[in-house]
């Protein structure tokens, strides 16, 4: 099976991302147009939609464009202006998705990390050096945010004070994920200082308003943009969306959770970092996206000094297999997510017919990701007996998470 498939099974997630840079290209960044082209996208509005996107609905995303073009693009631009504003930190963006930023720093000559799924990564990184050439500046590093290696890895030991930024992330995590995000991203700013920025929960709450703004507060077209938006998000991420204490209503849940997880919490005004002039948007429409951008904050988090530091067990991924007679037996070491969990699929299709039974001996898997949990449920479904779903030597932390989760009636 091809890697693209087999990534796109075991985290759908990157496919939110090309429409962003489409819609920043369409509002009119130069950058975006070339990496998009150089990425091979067609434009906004003209690409073609799997069979579960409706013609109307397809149609409805066209006339609801200005909404989205203003939404992506401000989310886009305030960030940029932010890190214009910061000239000494080293910039971490996560996730980059198909963003043209690392074209935008290596015209400044600024160090910058883009960071994403490896799907996303091994695109954009040679379209990226098709546009700027080769740059010891930008670097482009496939990750899963919920594996703290990962994120380490391109670092060395003298780099300091980064600026983390997030767009479009938070959103697509369960609860277990979003608490080892948070952990891993105090564990590298304990290492290197910094802190983290992030737009998520301003445009989860204010994405209406931002929308009704820029479509001349048109009652009709709003409510078309909640309805379109709700089914977008589910079919091109296939995950519950903002189903974590992020995104909980109650703010005071959110910000005991930050303080929970070590970090303290200022709240910096977007407005400050708004372009004077807006490709999306223009007359009556720009005053009012200006007026919502009053009281839209970023978050930034900083570690609390004495925070925690985060130890964890990590032993190294491997999964081997043994059959004996109808059952497969399945080895599992180390963290199962979305840059371990294509091995495993690999490892389940390349196995004999036929399964009656499978084993899973999972004594020294130290962690599940919502990817690895993806492949577990193919795993089940294809037997015939349910009954024949075993999971062997399941450690507390990991049986947490698949309670949590939901999983634990499937699985257990
Ligand atoms: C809505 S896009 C936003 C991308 C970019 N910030 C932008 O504004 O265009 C969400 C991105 O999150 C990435 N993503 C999802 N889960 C991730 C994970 N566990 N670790 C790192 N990136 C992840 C996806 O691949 C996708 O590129």
């Amino acid at each position: 099976m091809e890697i693209q498939k087999i990534r796109e099974i075991v985290n759908p997630v990157f496919n939110t991302a090309k429409s962003c840079t489409q819609l920043i290209a369409a509002a009119g960044d130069e950058d975006a147009k070339r990496l998009t082209e150089a990425l091979g996208f067609q434009s906004f509005g003209e690409q073609k939609y799997e069979k579960s996107v409706s013609e109307e609905m397809a149609e409805q995303v066209k006339r609801l464009a200005p909404a989205y073009m203003v939404l992506i693009e401000s989310r886009f631009r305030t960030v940029n202006q932010l890190l214009d504003s910061r000239k000494d930190s080293l910039i971490a963006d996560l996730p980059c998705g198909y963003t043209s930023r690392g074209i935008r720093m290596s015209k400044q000559g600024r160090a910058y990390f883009g960071f994403d799924l490896p799907a996303v990564i091994d695109d954009i990184a040679p379209a990226v050096e098709s546009v700027i050439g080769r740059n010891d500046n930008v670097h482009y590093h496939a990750v899963d945010a919920t594996n703290y290696e990962s994120l380490e890895a391109p670092f060395s030991d003298g780099d300091k004070n980064l600026l983390i930024t997030t767009e479009g992330l938070l959103m697509y995590f369960s609860q277990s994920e979003l608490e080892e995000v948070f952990g891993n991203i105090r564990r590298l700013l304990q290492k290197h200082g910094g802190s983290w920025v992030t737009t998520d929960r301003a445009y989860a709450f204010r994405d209406r308003d931002i929308a009704h703004a820029a479509l001349n507060y048109d009652e009709k077209l709003t409510a078309m943009y909640e309805a379109v938006t709700g089914k977008a998000a589910a079919t091109a991420a296939d995950v519950k969306f903002g189903s974590n204490v992020f995104f909980d209503t109650d703010e005071k849940q959110v910000k005991a959770f930050i303080d929970r997880m070590g970090f303290e919490l200022k709240e910096i005004p977007m407005s400050d970092h708004l372009p004077q002039k807006l490709g999306s948007v223009s007359g009556d429409a720009d005053k009012s996206v200006r007026e919502v951008f009053k009281d839209l904050y970023f978050w930034e988090m900083t570690v609390k000094t004495g925070a925690q530091e985060r130890q964890t067990d990590e032993k190294s991924f491997s999964v081997s297999t043994a059959k004996q007679g109808t059952t497969l037996q399945v080895f599992i070491s180390g963290r199962l997510d979305t840059l371990t969990a294509p091995e495993l699929l690999n490892k389940f299709r390349e196995a004999e017919e036929p399964i009656e039974t499978i084993e899973l001996h999972v004594e020294d898997m130290t962690y599940i990701s919502s990817a690895g949990l993806r492949i577990l449920l193919i795993m089940y479904k294809s037997l015939e007996d349910k009954n024949g779903f075993k999971m062997i030597g399941v450690r507390d932390s990991v049986r947490e998470i698949i309670e949590t989760t939901g999983f634990e009636s499937v699985f257990m």
